[in-house]
């Protein structure tokens, strides 16, 4: 059987990082999208050494020229592709009132429509191999807690589009897969823009996951054609409440809000 060909974008650390590498150690080849040169070809070290091959291929995929080298070259180099993650994505911590227009649409770009249009170039090759798309959401694709307004409506659009694509899909053999993970422990705080308050929030209850487990859940949710996950007992949590009990979640947020 052909090796299966995985495009990560993000995998230059984090979440992506862990994936490429889950990927590896089944023998996969991880096409590996990031803006770092350096950080990219490392995490293709790692991958050949996790017994796959790594093809380092560096842009920034908010850019559409970028986006259709990063399909070509894994058409190219492997003429095929079996899962597209689209794991590449940001915070933006601010005020509603301090949200910056500019700044929301580069987060869109890179949270909602880069994943757009990679997955429309990558989806004639992943009919062909019956392949599947996985969605990097979060908690917050479900869950909008105060101050993160702007990263919470890009996840909820991320799921949002995810749903009609699911069903758009469902006879061409393409799997969509949502993966909503709570805090992970990455450099997603630091690499996020802060405006007025601090960048990150960690509600009561919530503990840090790794990437590793997140990436261990995520092929598992692949291998069995799952639509959605949520990646541990908090996400679980938050995501039931804020739907059986919204009134319960507004004094949560309002709580949360004034600090
Ligand atoms: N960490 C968490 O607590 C958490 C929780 C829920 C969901 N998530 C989601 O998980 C995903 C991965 O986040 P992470 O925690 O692994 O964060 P991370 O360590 O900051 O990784 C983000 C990745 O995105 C890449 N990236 C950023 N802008 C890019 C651009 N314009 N073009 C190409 N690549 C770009 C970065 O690579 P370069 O810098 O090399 O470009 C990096 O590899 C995100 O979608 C995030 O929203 C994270």
């Amino acid at each position: 059987m052909a090796r299966q060909t995985v495009v990560v974008t993000g995998a230059s650390s984090g979440i992506g990082r862990s994936l490429a590498l889950a990927w590896a150690a089944r023998g996969a080849v991880v096409v590996l999208s990031g803006r770092d040169d350096d950080a990219l070809e490392s995490v293709a070290r790692e991958v050949k050494a996790a017994g796959g091959e790594g093809i380092a291929t560096a842009g920034d995929i908010t850019d559409e020229e970028q986006r259709r080298l990063l399909v070509d070259r894994a058409l190219h180099d492997t003429g095929r592709i079996d899962v597209l993650v689209n794991n590449a994505g940001r915070g933006y911590y601010a005020a509603f009132r301090d949200l910056d227009i500019d700044e929301m649409e580069r987060l869109f770009r890179l949270n909602v429509l880069a994943p757009v249009r990679l997955t429309q170039l990558a989806l004639e090759p992943l009919m062909r191999s019956q392949g599947a798309v996985v969605m990097l959401s979060s908690v917050a694709g479900v869950v909008a807690a105060p101050h993160l307004g702007a990263y919470a409506a890009s996840k909820f659009a991320l799921e949002a589009l995810s749903i009609s694509m699911r069903a758009e899909l469902r006879t061409s053999g393409v799997r969509v897969v949502v993966v909503r993970p709570g805090p992970v422990g990455t450099a997603f705080r630091k690499n996020s823009v802060a405006v007025g308050v601090p960048a990150g929030i960690r509600p009561a209850g919530a503990t840090e996951q790794t990437p590793d487990e997140i990436a261990r859940q995520t092929l598992r949710a692949v291998d069995r054609s799952r639509a959605v996950i949520e990646t541990s007992a908090f996400v679980r949590v938050a995501s039931f409440t804020s739907r059986v009990a919204p009134p319960l979640f507004r004094l949560v947020a309002a709580r949360m809000a004034r600090g």
